[in-house]
């Protein structure tokens, strides 16, 4: 049984599997042609922190490859009065055949999936974002190729999705550009080494934009983070992606962004709305590429 906690849980032949499958399942979409293959399979979503589009892209996924979902909060569940994760783990994996989950430390998703029966993947933790990296990494193949052998640059914080990307770095073998403001620089986590033959890291935000094939930025403060919203504020002030900061990247540069965004602050509207910006493709590739995610983990690898 697999699960998909974190990037590295896959090869990158896994992975080139799933961007096939994904490019399969989205023109059947676009096609008005059923494919479910899961019907009567259930999956459940469990949310400690709030969501739209990952909630949005599981259930309708789920719904259009034949099965159904379920959605936990934790203010209306159990979780939220102090049930263990393990028990918790245990009682829905018994009643369900595949487990999304949203929460904070990676830990408690590691600790879940440590005591599930059935898959898991990760909807978000303070550490990782996959699903959201698969789909930006599918939408940049879409509008652009292969993406081995490009420079990706990550402008802002080094958060969740920046360190999802320094991991799909070394798999798909492109180069990672980051540019934070000094205090809050990428810093090896659980032991990862920081890979200094994918990663370039920067103080100054036009020189990680320079050349870069695809600019992507999040927002300054994540879920989990609120506390330290004014400090990073001035922090990041200098950090937003403009005109300015695209013009210094590759002329065909693309711009994403995970969503939700604030105009203003991590980018600008012109930017965010302008001729550059995939997000709302990026966005509607969650649901592609989890469409493929939840085959792959349920029924292995289909071709047909
Ligand atoms: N990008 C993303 O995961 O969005 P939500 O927080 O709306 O799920
Ligand atoms: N880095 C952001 C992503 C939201 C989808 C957060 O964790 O809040």
């Amino acid at each position: 049984m697999k699960h998909f906690l974190q990037f590295t849980d896959f090869t990158r032949e896994e992975f080139e599997h799933l961007i096939e499958r994904t490019k399969i399942l989205k023109q059947r979409f676009k096609n008005y042609i059923p494919y479910q293959p899961l019907t009567d399979r259930m999956l459940a979503m469990v949310f400690e922190k709030s969501s739209t589009r990952t909630r949005v892209s599981f259930e309708a996924g789920m719904f259009q490859l034949g099965g159904a979902s379920i959605v936990l909060n934790t203010s209306d569940s159990q979780l939220g009065r102090g049930e263990p994760i393990e028990d918790v783990a245990r009682v829905i994996s018994r009643m369900v055949d595949i487990v999304m989950i949203r929460t904070f430390d990676q830990s408690i998703l590691e600790r879940f999936a440590a005591n599930s029966r059935v898959p898991v993947i990760n909807g978000l933790t303070n550490e990782y974002h996959p699903c959201q990296v698969l789909a930006d990494i599918f939408t940049f193949i879409e509008f652009r190729g292969a993406i081995a052998g490009k420079t990706v640059a990550w402008i802002g914080d080094a958060n969740n999705m920046a360190y999802t990307w320094l991991q799909a770095a070394r798999i798909f073998d492109f180069k990672l550009q980051v540019a934070t403001p000094s205090g809050y620089e990428m810093k090896s986590q659980r032991g990862e080494a920081l890979d200094t033959a994918y990663l370039s890291a920067f103080t100054d935000p036009m020189q990680a934009a320079n050349g870069a094939h695809l600019v992507t930025t999040d927002v300054w403060t994540s879920m989990g983070f609120e506390a330290e919203t004014a400090a990073r504020q001035q922090a990041f002030a200098d950090f937003m992606v403009d005109a300015e900061m695209m013009s210094v990247a590759a002329k065909d540069a693309l711009f994403m962004h995970c969503l939700p965004a604030h105009r203003g602050e991590e980018v600008s509207a012109e930017v965010l709305d302008g001729a550059q910006s995939v997000v709302w493709d990026e966005a509607e590739n969650r649901l592609h590429v989890q469409k493929a995610l939840m085959e792959y983990l349920l029924l292995g690898r289909i071709n047909s």
